[in-house]
């Protein structure tokens, strides 16, 4: 049998957030400070200088407002240098007038890629891939997204996904498929054939049986 090679163990849902200490375009950072008392995004991108990663950080860098009326800072990173980001920021603010007004790690020595499982050697070795991560303010991983080098992430998703994060937390719920701000939430399944009864005859919920019900918030 051949000898396995041991892959790095990847954070989870539902982890705590590995901590870290990095160099970034607003200086040193580290991870459990900026985290504190407020949500972090934290998302990768392969390479600065590069098309698909230019519009996806114009992105994030134009839904500031969005994230910070959500108590949500942002954290972007790539396998590049500090002097690397600050000249593509620079560009892209020359060129475009958006500036990426947010912290930037130069993830050089590839430690936080390493310790997100952001370097997917198959997909490439040296650049991380298009990773999101979710990191709520007691510094726990709710959500992960992973997309290759060649498609951009969805912004409408990731706005999405962090609302969806934060209602089903403030009430205590679940939300089903396509949800959308304003839509109904899953009222959670009865746990004993006593609750199953009084959600049969449950009429202030939208029920399509015992075990699916769904409720305005
Ligand atoms: C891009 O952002 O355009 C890109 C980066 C790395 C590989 C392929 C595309």
């Amino acid at each position: 049998m051949e000898d396995q090679v041991q892959k790095p163990q990847m954070p989870r849902i539902g982890d705590q957030a590995p901590d870290f200490d990095a160099a970034t375009t607003t200086g040193p950072l580290r991870l459990s400070d900026y985290n504190k008392d407020s949500w972090v995004v934290l998302f990768s991108h392969p390479a600065d200088f590069t098309p698909v990663c230019t519009t996806e950080m114009s992105a994030f860098a134009q839904e500031k407002d969005f994230f910070a009326e959500r108590n949500t800072k942002l954290l972007g990173l790539s396998i590049d240098s500090i002097h690397s980001h600050m000249a593509w920021v620079n560009n892209v603010k020359e060129k475009t007038g958006v500036y990426f007004n947010f912290p930037i790690i130069a993830d050089l020595d590839t430690k936080v890629s390493q310790l997100y499982g952001m370097l997917h050697e198959n997909e490439d070795t040296t650049a991380a891939v298009r990773a999101v991560f979710f990191i709520d303010p007691k510094g726990t991983i709710r959500l992960i997204m992973y997309y290759p080098l060649n498609v951009g992430r969805n912004m409408e998703e990731i706005k999405r996904s962090l609302i969806a994060l934060q209602t089903a937390d403030e009430n205590a719920c679940a939300l089903p498929v396509d949800w959308q701000p304003g839509d109904k939430a899953i009222v959670p399944p009865p746990k004993t054939l006593e609750e199953m009864d009084q959600r049969v005859n449950d009429d202030s919920v939208e029920k399509v049986d015992f075990y699916l019900a769904k409720k305005s918030l």
